[in-house]
């Protein structure tokens, strides 16, 4: 068995770094995992180590190998994949992190944000990245980190510290410090990339006031990125790309107006638009969706900042449940419709709201209210932003899609499907295999080495149950209107 070849793929998510193994048959034949810390250190700020990140992500990688008992030469390429625009700058003769990586869903750069929009710069930033100017993006975190960490600014101006998402950061010290690059993908992410002519945007730069030489140098995502040592031997990294669009990938959304919806710490839902972007009106973001054999695919995306993290929220925050499975029993023990909704507006609203200032709330609490109806409205609370996405995809693009296919820890949660298939009035699909990012990336990895064509991966994931709608268009109207209402309330609470 010494000659069958295999893919490795790491998985560096907001709350876990994980690896996977897949065989040449495409299956997944090894995982391993490790959470790791979550730091807040005041209200809005959320922060990762990014030496517990790399520690952690080697950790696993070594230990999947191991437990797979194959030799490393075996491994034939390695696959990226990681929580996008999440901010990490380091010194580059060090190694080390200057700060603590801020993290996608920390909102202290809303004031600069702030900045930029009264300054007029919003239409240029959607023409030219395909976003909108939030506190999400990359960009004013690095500017927040050069003007706030001492010594910081003169550093970079002396080319002497780099800057990178998640990838670029492991990247940099797989290969052993010889390369700082990045992908497409992840590069749409940071607010200074133009996605037109695929190339970091002068014009932004010089109002961000961020030096070129921090930032690293951008392929497709399907590229000969560099080496990494394991034992000795020597494994080509040959894929990565950010994990929304890993996993558009890994479900095989090659097509135009193919799309997934994945519930992770967020929700994030994707539509392949094909070679050209398309922008959006209704509050949706235009990103690279991959960049393989030369030729670039665009996507709309509709990101939710909380969905698994309202869930993790319930658990660890109110300690109302012991596991995250629990909610599904809660849920369903109780059949008339929810009078009480949760906005999980912890980190603002994302798409298609946009608004750095909504903050969560709990509505119509009444004196018989109990865990299960807060474990319900939680759950729903996933489903109804999932609809706003996908009114909101259907009105851009003009498709009313007739299933939705769905990936991601949560999508386990019958209860939650089952909810948003009668929510949405249309068939959820759940696949066997709901490793849609890992397996992105491994797809991406394998092209790249040669042990697949692109033309290999097919769109045939056998399902593993389908959801189907069952609620008359008064009930939908009733429940989805109450939910628009609970987000009106929300509304710039903190401004
Ligand atoms: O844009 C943030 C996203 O990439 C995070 O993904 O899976 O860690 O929730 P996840």
């Amino acid at each position: 068995m010494q000659d069958q070849k295999y893919i490795l793929a790491l998985d560096q998510g907001t709350t876990s770094s994980r690896a996977l193994l897949v065989n040449a048959s495409g299956e997944i034949i090894g995982m391993a995992q490790k959470e790791f810390k979550q730091i807040f250190p005041q209200t809005g700020w959320v922060e990762h180590d990014p030496l517990e990140i790399l520690d952690s992500q080697l950790m696993v990688l070594e230990k999947v190998v191991r437990q797979a008992g194959i030799a490393p030469e075996q491994i034939a390429g390695l696959g990226i994949t990681n929580q996008r625009e999440t901010t990490v700058i380091w010194n580059k003769h060090t190694g080390k992190p200057i700060y603590n990586a801020l993290v996608w869903q920390d909102t202290r750069t809303t004031d600069i944000c702030e900045a930029l929009i009264e300054k007029g710069l919003e239409a240029y930033v959607k023409k030219t990245t395909g976003l909108v100017i939030d506190a999400y993006f990359s960009g004013t975190k690095i500017l927040w980190l050069l003007d706030h960490i001492p010594g910081a600014r003169e550093q970079a101006e002396a080319g002497e510290l780099l800057f990178g998402t998640i990838d670029s950061w492991l990247l940099w010290h797989l290969t052993d410090r010889q390369v700082h690059a990045t992908d497409m993908t992840n590069a749409s992410r940071t607010l200074l990339y133009d996605i037109n002519q695929l190339c970091w945007d002068e014009y932004l730069l010089e109002t961000l006031n961020i030096p070129a030489a921090i930032l690293p140098q951008v392929h497709p995502s399907v590229h000969p990125f560099g080496h990494f040592k394991l034992q000795g031997h020597t494994i080509p990294i040959t894929g990565i790309a950010g994990d929304q669009q890993a996993a558009l990938f890994g479900q095989a959304c090659f097509k135009k107006g193919m799309a997934k919806n994945t519930y992770g710490t967020g929700c994030f839902m994707l539509m392949n638009t094909g070679k050209k972007p398309q922008f959006s009106t209704n509050g949706l973001l235009t990103t690279i969706a991959y960049g393989v054999d030369g030729k670039v695919t665009y996507a709309l995306e509709g990101s939710v900042f909380v969905a698994g993290a309202a869930i993790q929220w319930l658990r660890d925050g109110l300690e109302l449940i012991q596991s995250a499975e629990e909610t599904h029993a809660l849920a369903a023990s109780l059949p008339e419709d929810n009078p009480v909704y949760v906005v999980p507006a912890f980190a603002g609203l994302g798409a298609p709201y946009w608004d750095m200032y909504a903050r969560g709330a709990i509505f119509g609490l009444t004196r018989d209210t109990g865990k299960a109806h807060l474990a319900k409205a939680t759950l729903e609370s996933l489903a109804y932003q999932t609809k706003d996405i996908l009114m909101a995809m259907s009105e851009d693009s003009g498709i009313k899609p007739k299933k939705l296919r769905v990936d991601g820890g949560a999508c386990a949660n019958d209860y939650l499907m089952q909810f948003q298939a009668h929510i949405l009035n249309i068939v959820v699909e759940r696949p066997k295999v709901v490793e849609s990012t890992a397996m992105g990336a491994a797809y991406m990895a394998g092209i790249g080495c040669g042990l697949w064509q692109f033309s290999d991966i097919k769109d045939n994931q056998p399902l593993d149950r389908s959801f189907l709608p069952g609620y008359d268009k008064e009930r939908r109207k009733k429940l989805y209107k109450k939910w628009k209402n609970a987000i009106k309330r929300t509304k710039k609470w903190e401004k």
